[in-house]
């Protein structure tokens, strides 16, 4: 069964000369630190990426010395903890699977690295899905531990309703609205699915302007050499 359709929303990036927008990102990280990474891992993604893009290189070494990494194996041949680097990973929530599905009644928090191209319309999706909850219609009963959402296939979510007004502390003082903190995370993650989509943008656009003077030099060259026989 399928979900409800999302709307379509207007993604600030979604232009064909549009960026992300870089304060959005580093807000939506906060929401994916401070709420989502509790449940839910996103492997591709490490500090050293976050540099340039939300935060400088100091802020997302200090953020990476927080965390506890296990390494090794050392001289003893034995594994060690330390403190984390630019090039780790953001800390996973589970060991593997088995564990992930113990902590979550068997469900499986998806890992969110790809998650807005992984899914149908992802984007649309994912921000309609977290703001999604309400009481069950009449005449539906949701199972115990799942929670009613629409927009989730099969209308029963084990994931309860994560975002509430003021769930989060933005650094920037932009009110944390329920909605606002949807818009974040999903650009965030968007973001972390397709990290190189400002670049390649911007080689687009460059590659179209130096594509039009070719152009206009080969017209103008063209009817240049053509005039004598006009
Ligand atoms: C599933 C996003 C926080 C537990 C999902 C899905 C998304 C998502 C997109 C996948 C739905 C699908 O498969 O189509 C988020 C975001 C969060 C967040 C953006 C932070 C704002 C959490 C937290 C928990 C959690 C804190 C644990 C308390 C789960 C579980 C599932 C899930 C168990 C699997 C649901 C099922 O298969 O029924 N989440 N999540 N999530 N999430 Fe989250």
């Amino acid at each position: 069964e399928h979900g409800l359709h999302a709307a379509a929303f207007p993604w600030p990036h979604e232009g064909f000369f549009s960026s992300y927008d870089h304060r959005s990102i580093r807000r939506g990280f906060q929401v994916y630190q401070q709420v989502c990474a509790t449940c839910h891992s996103l492997d591709l993604v490490h500090y050293r990426d976050l540099v340039g893009v939300a935060y400088t290189e100091d802020e997302a070494k200090a953020m990476a010395l927080d965390i506890e990494v296990t390494d090794g194996p050392n001289d003893e041949g034995e594994s060690f903890e330390r403190p984390g680097k630019l090039s780790d990973k953001l800390p996973a929530p589970y060991m593997n699977e088995e564990h992930a599905r113990y902590a979550n009644g068997g469900a499986y928090p998806p890992d969110l690295s790809l998650i807005t191209k992984a899914r149908h319309d992802g984007q649309n999706y994912v921000f309609s899905l977290l703001l999604g909850y309400r009481e069950p219609p009449a005449g539906i009963s949701v199972r115990e531990g799942l929670h009613y959402n629409p927009y989730f296939p099969g209308g029963a979510i084990a994931m309860p309703k994560m975002l509430n007004d003021d769930g989060v502390e933005y650094d920037d003082g932009t009110p944390a609205t329920e909605a606002q903190q949807a818009k974040d995370v999903v650009t965030f993650l968007s973001w972390a699915a397709e990290p190189e989509m400002d670049e390649r943008k911007l080689m687009g656009a460059k590659w179209i302007a130096v594509m039009s003077l070719v152009f206009i030099t080969t017209i103008y060259y063209k009817r240049w050499k053509w005039s004598p026989l006009k």
